[in-house]
């Protein structure tokens, strides 16, 4: 192989790795602050609350663009690509809502925001795995 050649994949295959990386990233320190949010509402501990919504606010925003979510979903689902970047959007909104009201103590609605990220997380999963 020619070294240009060389070059070449080797470029394609770090901009691939890197591209992956940010879904993963992202995905990683969702999955975390969703842990730490349930493990706050369920032992009462705001703080985890707290802290678990910011890892998840972060995670979302390394997969909020439409450019890159759109290269994660499969080619029969690129059509989606709206319902799929709504889901993002979605959880930028309940995490909002989440902190407004662990700030006014209103425990339940916090909850309920809570789960709507929840179902957020399904509805895009439900396009890239087709479930
Ligand atoms: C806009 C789309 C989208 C949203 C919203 C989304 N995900 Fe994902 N998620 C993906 C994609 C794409 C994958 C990789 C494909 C797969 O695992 O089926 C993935 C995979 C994962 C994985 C497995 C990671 C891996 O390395 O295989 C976890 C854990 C995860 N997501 C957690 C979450 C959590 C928690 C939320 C909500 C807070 C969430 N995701 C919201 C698109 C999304």
């Amino acid at each position: 192989m020619k070294l240009i050649n060389i070059l070449t994949a080797a470029t394609l295959t770090i901009s691939v790795a890197s591209a992956q990386d940010i879904m993963q990233q992202s995905m990683s320190i969702m999955e975390q602050g969703m842990t730490q949010i349930q493990q706050g509402f369920l032992n009462n501990n705001i703080k985890l609350i707290e802290d678990g919504t910011k890892l998840v606010k972060n995670g979302n925003k390394l997969f909020s663009d439409k450019k890159v979510i759109g290269e994660y979903l499969p080619k029969d689902k690129k059509h989606m690509i709206n319902v799929a970047a709504n889901a993002s959007k979605r959880i930028e909104l309940d995490v909002n809502v989440l902190e407004l009201n662990i700030e006014d103590k209103a425990y339940i609605n916090a909850a309920n925001a809570y789960s709507d990220i929840l179902n957020a997380c399904a509805r895009c999963h439900s396009i890239v795995r087709s479930w």
